[in-house]
């Protein structure tokens, strides 16, 4: 499986974990940066991880800001990314069975260490349950198709 990640400055830590736990799984990681913790814009690292998902370049992805909050905003603007910001592995197993996520945000000054490792295993390992949850899916993709009010 191939995932595109990418953070902001305050994400830059939790975003380290977060690949060493997807390399540990197995995953191809592809690093969009940032790659230091000098400040920056967390829209540009949203914008090229939410395309390459988008485009099919990559499986999945996993984006890391201060909260998870701004790279969730901006990459659910991307049509066919349904991003989801997680803080359990609940929330993450949730995020993939029922609304087929396939970019994980989490706020690297929220979660710390443990529940980072424990939120990418349980997203990047859970599949989507289908049935029910295809329908209500489709009406997400049907709002994107609607002309601006
Ligand atoms: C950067 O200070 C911070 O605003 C950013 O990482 C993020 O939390 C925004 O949503």
């Amino acid at each position: 499986m191939k995932v595109a990640v990418g953070s902001d400055h305050a994400g830059y830590p939790g975003k380290l974990h977060a690949i060493e736990t997807l390399r540990q799984l197995g995953c191809e990681v592809e690093d969009m940066g940032t790659h230091s913790d000098a400040s920056c814009d967390y829209p540009d690292y949203a914008a090229e991880v939410a395309h390459r998902v988008a485009t099919r370049q990559a499986d999945l992805g996993v984006l890391c800001c201060g909260t998870g909050l701004g790279m969730s905003i901006t990459a659910n603007k991307v049509p066919g990314i349904r991003a989801a910001l997680c803080h359990s592995d609940y929330t993450a197993e949730m995020a993939r069975r029922h609304n087929d996520a396939n970019v994980l945000c989490f706020g690297s000054r929220v979660l710390d260490e443990r529940m980072i490792d424990q939120v990418v295993r349980r997203f990047v390992s859970t599949p989507f349950d289908g049935g029910r949850h295809t329908r209500r899916l489709k009406k997400i993709a049907d709002i994107e198709k609607l002309p601006p009010a």
